[in-house]
C-alpha cells in the first residue's frame, strides 16, 4: 500500500483527499517536481528542493516548508513506502477557496507528495533507442516554473504516442527547446549541444548533472540554440529527465538519427551517470560532479 503525505499527515493513499474547491483541481494554480529516489536516497535533492523554491516564487506562493522540513518530509515519505527506487512527486497549490481568479486573501496552500515504483531503462532501449517527433510548440511563455497545468504537454505526448514515437520535440520561432517532458540535447561534429536555459524551457536537473558529467570527464560541451536544420543533421538526440535518465533517440520523423543506434557519446555519458547514481546508493549525494 502506497503511503502520501497531505498537508501534515502521512496516510495510505486511498484515505487522501483535497476538497473539489482547491484551486490546483478548479484552475491548476499550483507547482510541482518529479524526483527519483535510488537505494532509499533522494537523487539531487537540493537542486529539487532550489527549483520547487523558484517555480513557488515565480507565482507567488510562499514555501510551505523550510529546506529542513522538506528534507524531512520527503525521506520520511520514502522510508515509510520501502526504501529503495522510487519516483517522488511532490505538489504544492494555492489552496482551498470560492472559485475567483485572483488570489484569495486568507489562504492556507495544499501540500502533497506521493511515492511511485521507480523502473529503470530496459535493455531495448538501451540496444535500438526510441522515437521521437517534432511539433510546434503550443505551450505558454513560462515553460521555466514546473507548473501542474500542463494540458498542452499532454496533448503533445499523446500526439507522439498516436504516431508510435516516445515523446515530442518542440519547435518555437524557428528553434528547438526541449521535449514534452524531457530536455534536449543534440551531437553535432562530435560536439555535446543543449539550449541555453530560458523562458521555453524547464531547467531540467538532469540536464545539469549532464552537463556536470561533461565538464568533469573532459567532454567537449556547448550551451547553443538549436535549429530544426541542426535536428534534422544531428550525429545523436538524447531527451533528458528524471524519470527516464538519459533516451537515445534514433529516429525522429521518418528518418533515422545517424545510424539508427544508439550513439557513443550516448553509450559514454550513460554509464558516467549510471557510476554516479551508484555512488549516490552507496555513499549519498557528492558534492557537485
Ligand atoms: N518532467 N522539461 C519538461 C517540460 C519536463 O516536464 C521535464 C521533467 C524536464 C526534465 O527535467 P528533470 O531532469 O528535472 O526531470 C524537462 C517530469 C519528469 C514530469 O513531468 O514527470
Amino acid at each position: 500500500m502506497s503511503i502520501v503525505y497531505l498537508n501534515g499527515e502521512f496516510l495510505p493513499v486511498e484515505r487522501a483527499q483535497i476538497s473539489v474547491m482547491d484551486r490546483g483541481f478548479v484552475f491548476g494554480d499550483g507547482v510541482y517536481e518529479v524526483i527519483p529516489v535510488y537505494g532509499g536516497r533522494l537523487f539531487r535533492l537540493e537542486q529539487h528542493l532550489q527549483r520547487l523554491a523558484r517555480s513557488l516564487a515565480e507565482i507567488r506562493l510562499l514555501n510551505p516548508l523550510s529546506g529542513e522540513e522538506w528534507r524531512r518530509c520527503l525521506q520520511d515519505l520514502v522510508t515509510r513506502n520501502g526504501d529503495g527506487d522510487q519516483s517522488v512527486y511532490v505538489q504544492i497549490t494555492r489552496g482551498v477557496a470560492p472559485r475567483d481568479h485572483a488570489f484569495p486573501k486568507e489562504i492556507k496552500p495544499t501540500v502533497y507528495a506521493a511515492s511511485s515504483p521507480l523502473r529503470p531503462q530496459t535493455a531495448e532501449v538501451a540496444e535500438h533507442g526510441v522515437a521521437a517527433i517534432s511539433l510546434p510548440d503550443i505551450r505558454w511563455q513560462r515553460c521555466d516554473i514546473k507548473a501542474i497545468t500542463l494540458l498542452p504537454n499532454i496533448l503533445l505526448r499523446q500526439q507522439a504516442i498516436d504516431q508510435g514515437a516516445v515523446e515530442a520535440i518542440l519547435v518555437r520561432d524557428g528553434l528547438v527547446n526541449e521535449g514534452a517532458a524531457s530536455n534536449l540535447f543534440i551531437v553535432k561534429g562530435g560536439e555535446l549541444i543543449t539550449p541555453p536555459k530560458g523562458d521555453y524551457l524547464l531547467p531540467g536537473i538532469t540536464r545539469d548533472l549532464v552537463l556536470e558529467l561533461a565538464a568533469a570527464h573532459a567532454i567537449t560541451y556547448r550551451e547553443a540554440t538549436i535549429t530544426p536544420q541542426d535536428l534534422a543533421g544531428a550525429e545523436e538526440i538524447w531527451l533528458t529527465s528524471s524519470t527516464r535518465e538519459i533516451l537515445p533517440v534514433t529516429r525522429l520523423d521518418t528518418h533515422a538519427v545517424g545510424n539508427g543506434k544508439p550513439g557513443p557519446l550516448w553509450r559514454r555519458m550513460t554509464s558516467l551517470y549510471q557510476d554516479y547514481k551508484q555512488g549516490v546508493r552507496e555513499r549519498g549525494e557528492a558534492p557537485a560532479a
